[in-house]
């Protein structure tokens, strides 16, 4: 089935309540996914999301020779990289997801080489990868661009001290991996340390690496050791979480998101708090309930690297910000072509202007149903958050994003009330569901 025949319903919804649970990180899972090329045997992952990229991601380590099998019921991925004898990434299988630039390193680190097509994913500002190949360069990859290739190779990774002008996170993952594979010691300095970074940390401790954070923002690693294959349970997917608590925001309802990491999300509790709901975290920070107030008060906030306020977080606290008391002033310092969604917010009535990357809110009464088209993950969160409160019924498309990014959350927002269902044809090719029965099947 061809994602354009797809589409979500969402009519304006009771007050959502109950208790859930989230997924593994889908950020962590891919890059995860990724690091196993880095051992040789049979590998176990538990919690992982079925998300169309983590589809793309098995496509991907298939092609390069791996065998998978993915357990949907138990959410269980057992990835076996003995056989892994290919270097090279096709465009069609590199083009559905930029998460695959992080198997360069893992290639290298095997084959000293690897032939990457350029990466694909969302359509969030340019995107460039200056800060991966710098780097790279500095630890000896040789790395040019031929035709729609990435071609690189490297004699032996050189350790030494590679600094990050700012903390990206898909550059941190891949130095780290890199440095890993670097006999002595490698600092990364200015490091991204977000959770999902924190997570592919823990699984390369596992695999045997030596890694050592230091304030304010270094990562250490001793490489050179050979790693073993793993089992990890993946961190609990923080985004995930953000979403189904402002789900239960937005209609004014009470959730309890069991397994979400307080201390991953201070900043965005902060900000709930501020708009005058209650917000209570479990023991060692597991578990967040959210009890909305009726009358929630606009906030402004700006988006930063971690621990502060998430970029993929603002698109959803967006839609919150379209029904509250007062004006909001949003800054997206992240991304600099971030605010796509607001166009299809004033569609359903949201009064927004944009000046840079500021986005400017003042809060209606109402917002009202509307057909709408998401254009990235995050995008598809907030317009779905808009239309569990939106007079009448919203139909979005563009359910690719939301496929890639969340498995079956509309699902998850149904089981605590919210009238929301995705249509789909079934008459074409075969769905993503059936793709992962298949998966299944090999268990
Ligand atoms: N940047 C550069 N040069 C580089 C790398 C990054 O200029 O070489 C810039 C980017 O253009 C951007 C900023 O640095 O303006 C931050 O980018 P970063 O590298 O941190 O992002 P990423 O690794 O490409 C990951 C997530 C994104 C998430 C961002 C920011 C994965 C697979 N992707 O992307 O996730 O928005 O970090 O937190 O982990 C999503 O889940 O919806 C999503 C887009």
């Amino acid at each position: 089935m061809s994602m354009h025949d797809m589409y979500l319903e969402i009519k304006q919804s009771p007050e959502l309540s109950g208790d859930i649970s989230l997924f593994g990180a889908k950020n962590a899972v891919l890059v995860i996914m990724a690091s196993l090329l880095l051992t040789r045997g049979v590998s176990r992952l538990k919690n992982v999301p079925a998300s169309s990229d983590v589809l793309h991601m098995i496509r991907l380590l298939e092609s390069l020779g791996a065998s998978i099998r993915f357990d949907r019921q138990k959410h269980e991925l057992v990835i076996d990289t003995t056989q892994v004898n290919k270097w090279c990434v096709k465009p069609e299988i590199m083009n559905k997801m930029r998460a695959s630039i992080l198997v360069l390193v893992t290639l290298l680190a095997r084959f000293y080489r690897a032939d990457i097509a350029f990466p694909g994913g969302c359509v969030i500002g340019n995107r460039p990868i200056d800060f991966h190949v710098k780097n790279f360069q500095k630890m000896g990859v040789e790395i040019e661009s031929k035709g729609s290739y990435l071609k690189a190779h490297v004699r032996s990774f050189i350790p030494g001290e590679l600094v990050l002008e700012y903390p990206s996170i898909g550059a941190t993952e891949n130095l780290l991996m890199a440095a890993v594979a670097a006999p002595g010691s490698t600092k990364i300095i200015n490091a991204a340390l977000e959770p999902e970074v924190m997570d592919l940390i823990a699984v390369l401790q596992k695999m045997g690496a030596q890694i050592e954070i230091q304030a304010p923002a270094t990562i250490e690693v001793r490489g050179g050791a050979e790693l073993k294959p793993i089992e990890h349970e993946l961190v609990a997917d923080r985004l995930e979480a953000g979403a189904l608590l402002l789900a239960a925001a937005i209609t004014g309802g009470s959730v309890h998101v069991t397994n979400a990491r307080a201390d991953h999300l201070a900043v965005f509790l902060l900000k709930l708090e501020e708009m005058g709901h209650l917000v209570k975290k479990g023991l060692k920070s597991k578990g967040i309930v959210l009890e909305a107030t009726k009358s929630p008060q606009a906030v402004s906030f700006k988006t930063s690297p971690y621990p502060g306020f998430p970029t993929d977080l603002q698109a959803p606290m967006m839609a919150l910000q379209c029904l509250a008391r007062g004006r909001s002033v949003i800054d997206e310092t992240v991304f600099e072509n971030r605010l796509v969604h607001v166009r299809e917010l004033q569609k359903m009535g949201a009064q927004i202007s944009i000046e840079g990357a500021k986005a400017i809110i003042t809060g209606v009464d109402e917002l009202y149903g509307a057909r709408v088209i998401a254009s990235d993950i995050r995008a598809s969160c907030a317009l779905a958050l808009a239309g569990l409160a939106a007079k009448g019924t919203t139909i979005m498309t563009g359910l690719s994003h939301w496929q890639r990014g969340y498995d079956n959350l509309h699902k998850k927002l149904a089981s605590l009330g919210a009238h929301v269902h995705l249509y789909s044809s079934t008459t074409i090719s075969p769905s993503l569901e059936n793709e992962f029965q298949k998966l299944s099947h090999r268990y």
